[in-house]
């Protein structure tokens, strides 16, 4: 008899999940059990509405089921749907690939499509390690970087890695440009990117055996806490890569399409990537990675050496198309960038009345807040974090929560959200905050 039978459609599908859904995540968050959503708004199935702070960790940032998106969809469902795209050819997958070399900043020109950002990693991995000859990969402490083997290798947390070692050799990590909680017992952002930087350079000479392909980073980390680099800390590292002769790859996987406030992550920080890796926002929510590189790069792997049977899917690449259009069209990049400074400053402004709030950080509407139960001490307030993400869902808004403590609060609507919606947002932030103080 199926879980569900004798059950009201809310209890059903909870146990459904329970009993034949493979997840370890829905148990620690209490699951709203989604029927639609439009923009930022999501309903449950009881008609319950929700404002979408998380946009189903910061993919949907074009707004759920943006019309346009949607109608490109439709228009391919109707003429193909699959056909392997390393087989065939179809003529919306190259379309797709030349909007994202036009997009991308710098020589990067030529795509490889996979279906989630994991193996988008993978691809780049693979890519740095076949053209450069050489085996090694750098990575940073607090990062993340997917869930497959060689993605948990060069994920620097272990609160991800737990229980599925030992994973592949050859990775060595240096500290991640993280001012708030740095080893160097300063507050100078400037001198935490010098040594930081530093670190690169020690990390290559003395935890690897010098056979270095590539370094990776996000450029905006998220799962770690919304950490964002200094100024001058990424042109720092590419002195050091460039001097040894190192590729870089950037994970814009959750950092890309205009979630920063630029189109990519990136562009903040002045330097070009020789890889970069898109996933998440790529397509408004059709499942579709690509990772482009420098021509050259690109074609290092021979044919035949590296392919994904549902890679380059035909709907998504269709999706993903008109995503990029909506992006120009409504500024998207532009609008989150004003969106996420004005909130910034509100949430900066409840500091005064919340010492839990330790600190505040973001880059357009990808924002943490890190909580803290003493600001001397630091000590990160992860069971005060987890009663907020409750607290704010009781109230009709979703939030995410990350930092390897999950002490820190993640506001990442989709990026179409009006000041209405993030006025509420920060009410019921200010609610959650007085409950838990109290
Ligand atoms: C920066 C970054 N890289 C890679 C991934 C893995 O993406 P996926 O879950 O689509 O495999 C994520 C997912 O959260 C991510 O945030």
């Amino acid at each position: 008899m199926p879980a569900s039978e004798g059950k009201t459609s809310h209890d059903a599908a909870i146990a459904d999940y329970r009993e034949y859904v493979t997840t370890s995540f829905v148990a620690a968050v209490e699951p709203v059990v989604v029927a639609r959503a439009e923009g930022a708004t999501v309903w449950d199935i009881d008609g319950a509405e929700y404002l979408d702070c998380f946009a189903g960790i910061s993919v949907v940032n074009a707004g759920h089921r943006h019309p346009k998106v949607i109608a490109a969809a439709k228009a391919q469902l109707d003429q193909v749907v699959h056909a392997a795209t390393y087989i065939y050819h179809v003529p919306v997958v190259g379309e797709a690939a030349k909007e994202l070399a036009r997009i991308t900043p710098g020589k990067l020109q030529k795509t490889f499509f996979g279906n989630s950002g994991a193996e988008g990693i993978e691809t780049a991995l693979r890519l740095a390690k076949a053209y450069t000859g050489k085996s090694e990969i750098i990575s940073l402490t607090h990062s993340f970087h997917g869930r497959t083997n060689a993605t948990l290798a060069i994920t620097g947390n272990k609160a991800r890695k737990t229980r599925g070692g030992p994973y592949p050799s050859g990775v060595a990590f240096a500290p991640a440009p993280y001012v708030y909680r740095n080893p160097f017992n300063t507050d100078d952002p400037e001198v935490v990117a010098e040594r930081c930087a530093e670190m690169v350079e020690w990390a290559i000479n003395y935890q690897t055996s010098g056979d270095v392909a590539a370094f990776i980073a996000e450029p905006v980390m998220g799962e770690g806490g919304i950490l964002v680099p200094p100024a001058s800390y990424f042109r720092r590292v590419k002195e050091v890569l460039d001097a040894y002769g190192i590729l870089f790859i950037a994970d814009e996987v959750q950092s890309g399409f205009g979630r920063t406030g630029k189109l990519f992550g990136i562009e903040h920080f002045g330097v070009e990537p020789d890889i970069m890796v898109l996933a998440k926002g790529i397509a408004d929510g059709f499942p579709l990675s690509a990772t482009i590189a420098r021509a050259e790069i690109a074609d290092s792997l021979k044919p035949g050496e590296h392919l994904s049977t549902f890679g380059g899917n035909p709907v998504s690449c269709a999706a993903a198309i008109a995503n990029i259009q909506v992006m120009e069209e409504e500024q998207l990049p532009e609008q989150a960038a004003r969106k996420g400074e004005r909130l910034i400053d509100q949430i900066w402004e409840m500091q005064s009345e919340f010492p839990l709030i330790g600190d505040v950080r973001g880059l357009g509407l990808m924002i943490g807040v890190e909580l803290v139960t003493d600001r001397k001490s630091k000590t990160p307030a992860s069971k005060q974090a987890a009663r907020i993400r409750a607290y704010c869902r009781e109230q009709g808004v979703l939030i995410g929560v990350g930092g390897q403590q999950g002490n820190v609060l993640r506001l990442q609507p989709p990026l179409v959200i009006d000041d209405a919606g993030l006025d509420r947002a920060v009410d019921v932030l200010t609610g959650a905050l007085r409950e838990v103080s109290s």
